[in-house]
């Protein structure tokens, strides 16, 4: 298997709000990076303490279209270590590590669908499902894209010159409405003002003929609130919950205890040992054709005491969230503290993200890559 680090060059660095800009980098040979519209890189910094290295995902804004190029577009987190370190730091002729892209949160684009997608993002949401726009409108001739885009103001847009010309280049097929919580000007066309919640969104879509809602496909990608409301109108208008997916940059406030019992025979709690608590156990990870078995304690995830023997697995958000390291539990049982980057389907066939595990029984091994 090929690493899954890379390096690459800043060649571009455009300013797209006061507080948010797209960094465009290369590969030194300028050959294409493997990547899916709507997938995110890890970037790895040395701002941590004492230059320590700091992982964090940033979804492609580009699409693989864009070749040899690719981008990622990083807003600035009020107090956030790797968001000013990028906004304040990075300049073009820079060379960045990163991981290559990864995440679930993609489409495969074929030339011949006819199909209808309805994009709805909030704030630097909005990055995937650019990605994943202009990718249908290029490469699916046949396909309509609905985005309803929510911001505080008209300055806070991201991408909104590029949202205007796109809307004129593919006329017909691309429609964007913008909603404001607090617009700075006057109502105009494509203008709902309020917040991007149930009510707006069904009176949005409720206008929509060409996206009905039992065929179209949903991509979802803002705060926690702004999904629940999303999905709650989705429900609503019928929308079958295989057709819509969801992406979140932030772990949600109350994170979700989810217990994941795995398949494979191995469900059943039988010994004194397998009490299903976390307490100290020994796991095993197989990862790229080598095996790995390592003490667990209950104050660490299973990421983390791997990373503290160096034990080099892939992971970028530490949250939960991405599902950059992702494996197959393939005996024992894992208790996850996060399961937002799962599907119900990866939960039923035994998938755990590692970052937010811990071993319950004294059996785990998991899969990796
Ligand atoms: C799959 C994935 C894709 C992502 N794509 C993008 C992207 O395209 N563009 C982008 O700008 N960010 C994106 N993020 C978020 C990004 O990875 C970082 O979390 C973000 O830049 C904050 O990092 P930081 O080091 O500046 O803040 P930290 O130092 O990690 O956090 C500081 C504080 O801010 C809070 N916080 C973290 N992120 C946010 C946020 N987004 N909004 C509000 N509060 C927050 C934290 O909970 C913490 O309390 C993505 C995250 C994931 C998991
Ligand atoms: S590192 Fe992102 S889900 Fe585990």
């Amino acid at each position: 298997m090929s690493s899954p680090y890379l390096t690459l060059n800043v060649v571009e660095i455009t300013q797209e709000t006061p507080d948010a800009a797209t960094i465009h980098f290369e590969r030194p040979d300028r050959q294409p990076v493997a990547c899916q519209p709507g997938q995110f890189l890890t970037l790895i910094l040395p701002c941590g303490p004492g230059g320590k290295k700091e992982r964090r995902a940033y979804s492609l804004s580009s699409t693989p279209g864009e070749a040899p190029r690719l981008a990622v577009t990083v807003k600035r987190v009020s107090g956030g270590l790797v968001s000013n370190y990028l906004l304040d730091t990075v300049r073009v002729g820079q060379q960045l590590e990163v991981m290559a892209p990864l995440g679930n949160f993609s489409l495969q684009t074929q030339p011949q669908a006819s199909r209808s997608i309805v994009l709805v993002g909030a704030g630097s949401g909005i990055t995937p499902l650019m990605s994943i726009l202009k990718a249908v409108l290029r490469e699916e001739p046949r396909s309509h894209v609905l985005l309803v885009y929510g911001n505080r103001n008209e300055e806070s847009v991201i991408f909104g010159a590029q949202l205007r010309q796109l809307e004129q280049q593919y006329a017909g097929r691309l429609q964007v409405e913008h909603v404001y919580s607090q617009p700075t000007h006057g109502p105009a066309a494509h203008q709902h003002t309020g917040r991007l919640n149930r009510t707006t969104l069904l009176r949005i879509l409720e206008q929509r003929h060409q996206f009905p809602p039992a065929q179209a496909e949903y991509f979802l990608c803002g705060p926690e609130g702004m999904m629940a409301e999303a999905k709650s109108a989705l429900e609503l208008l019928g929308v079958p919950a295989a057709n819509i997916r969801r992406e979140s940059f932030v772990a949600a406030a109350e994170t979700m205890e989810a217990a994941a019992a795995q398949p494979n025979g191995h469900g059943d709690v039988s010994s004194a040992d397998d009490d299903g608590q976390i307490v100290t156990r020994n796991v095993t990870i197989n990862y790229e054709g080598s095996e790995y078995q390592f003490e667990v304690t209950p104050a660490q995830t299973i990421l983390e005491a791997a990373l503290d023997l160096d034990i080099d697995l892939p992971y970028s958000c530490q949250a939960g969230l991405c599902t950059a390291c992702r494996g197959k539990c393939l005996s024992g049982k894992v208790h996850l503290d996060e399961r937002e980057g799962l599907s119900d389907a990866e939960m039923k066939q035994g998938y755990v993200l590692v970052c937010v595990g811990h071993p319950l029984t004294s059996d785990v091994v998991i899969e990796i890559g």
